[in-house]
C-alpha cells in the first residue's frame, strides 16, 4: 500500500484530497498546524501531526513514516496577508516548501505534488483562456512565492531526481470552505443569503474568474498521483511543462454567481455594490487542454450542478 502526506490536509481542499487517497486505499498522513485548517475536517483514518511545514522536526516524521509521495497543500494563502506580510509570505511558501523538498530529498521519497496557483501566477492575462506557457507576471508577494516554487520544484527534478507535478488552481469552491475568509466568495455569498444578510459585491461584478468545484479538484490529484513518474519521464526544459491549469475553461462572472445562488437559495434581495478592491484582476480564466490529454481529467460538474451542492452542504453545516 503506498503511502502520501498531505499537508495542509486539515484545510478546505487537502482534507478533501485526504478522503480521496484514502478511498483510493492509500495511507495517509497530516501534517497541519492548524491555523486556519480545523480538526472536524480531518479525516480520522489519516494519521495526523500537528506541525508547522518550517519546523525542523518534520525530519523526524519523514524517518519514521518513509512517504512515497508528498502532496504539498499548506500554505499561507491569502494575498492581502502576503502583501502586508511578505517575509511571513515567504516563510511559510518559499522556506516550508523547501523544508519539504529537503527532507523528500534526504529520505529518499521521489514524488512530489505542489499546489500553485492559475489564478495569480499569470498575473493579468491578455489572451484568454491562459494557458500554461503564457508569461508569469505575479501581482503579489503570493503569487511570486508559488511562482518561486515552481523553478525550486524543476532545480530539484534537474539536480536531485526528484518528480513533480505542479497543479495551478483556478478558484476552487465547495463544502469546507471558509466563509469568514477575504477570498472564497462562494461560500461568503452563500453563507450570508442563507443567514439573510445581503452580500457586498465589490466593483461591477463583472470581473470574470473561473470557478472549479473542489470534488474535480480530488480527481485530478487522484489522476495525477497515477501518472506522475510517467510523465516525469519526458525530461521537462521548463517549469511550464510539468505545471497543469485546474479549472473549467470558463469565465463567470460575481453577478452571475450571485445571481445563480440567489436562485438556489431563494434569496430576492439584490447586492450592495462598493468601491472595486485596489490591485484586483479583471479577466481570468484558465485553458486546461493540457490536463485533459496528459492526465486524463476532465471536470464533470457545470456550474449550477456545483453550486447547488455546495449550498447544500453550507445548509446541513451552518
Ligand atoms: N482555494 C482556492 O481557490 C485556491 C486557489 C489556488 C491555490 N490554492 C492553494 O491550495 C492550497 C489549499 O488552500 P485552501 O483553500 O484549502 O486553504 P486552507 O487555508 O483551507 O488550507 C491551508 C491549510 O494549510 C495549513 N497551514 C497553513 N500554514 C501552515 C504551516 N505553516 N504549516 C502547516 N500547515 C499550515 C492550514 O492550517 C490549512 O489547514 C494552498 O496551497 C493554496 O495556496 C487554493
Amino acid at each position: 500500500m503506498k503511502k502520501v502526506l498531505v499537508t495542509g490536509g486539515a484545510g478546505f481542499i487537502g482534507s478533501h484530497v485526504v478522503d480521496g487517497y484514502l478511498q483510493q486505499g492509500w495511507k495517509v498522513v497530516v501534517v497541519d498546524n492548524l491555523s486556519s485548517g480545523k480538526k472536524e475536517n480531518l479525516n480520522e483514518k489519516a494519521k495526523f501531526y500537528q506541525m508547522d511545514i518550517t519546523d525542523k522536526r518534520l525530519n523526524k516524521i519523514f524517518a519514521e513514516e518513509r512517504f512515497n509521495l508528498v502532496n504539498h497543500h499548506a500554505a499561507q494563502i491569502d494575498v492581502r496577508v502576503s502583501v502586508k506580510k511578505p517575509v511571513f509570505d515567504a516563510e511559510v511558501n518559499i522556506l516550508g516548501t523547501l523544508n519539504l523538498l529537503n527532507n523528500c530529498v534526504k529520505h529518499g521519497v521521489n514524488n512530489f505534488i505542489f499546489i500553485s496557483s492559475g489564478g495569480v501566477v499569470y498575473g493579468e492575462p491578455t489572451d484568454l483562456p491562459v494557458d500554461e506557457h503564457y508569461p508569469k507576471n505575479p501581482l503579489s508577494p503570493y503569487g511570486v512565492s508559488k511562482h518561486t516554487i515552481e523553478h525550486y520544484l524543476h532545480y530539484y527534478r534537474k539536480t536531485y531526481g526528484l518528480n513533480y507535478l505542479s497543479l495551478r488552481y483556478a478558484n476552487v469552491y465547495g463544502a469546507r470552505q471558509d466563509p469568514y475568509g477575504e477570498a472564497g466568495v462562494i461560500a461568503i455569498f452563500t453563507q450570508q443569503m442563507l443567514r439573510g444578510k445581503r452580500p457586498k459585491i465589490f466593483g461591477d461584478g463583472e470581473q470574470l474568474r473561473d470557478y472549479i468545484h473542489v470534488s474535480e479538484v480530488v480527481n485530478v490529484h487522484l489522476l495525477a498521483s497515477q501518472k506522475i513518474e510517467s510523465l516525469n519521464e519526458r525530461k521537462p526544459s521548463s517549469p511550464d511543462d510539468l505545471a497543469y491549469n485546474v479549472g473549467t475553461g470558463k469565465g463567470s462572472s460575481v453577478n452571475l454567481l450571485y445571481q445563480l445562488l440567489a436562485e438556489i437559495i431563494g434569496f430576492k434581495v439584490q447586492p450592495i455594490y462598493a468601491p472595486e478592491r485596489k490591485g484586483e484582476i479583471r479577466r481570468i480564466f484558465l485553458n486546461t487542454d493540457k490536463a485533459k490529454k496528459e492526465l486524463d481529467w476532465q471536470p464533470q460538474l457545470n456550474l449550477r450542478e456545483g453550486l447547488g451542492k455546495t449550498v447544500g452542504w453550507f445548509r446541513e453545516n451552518l
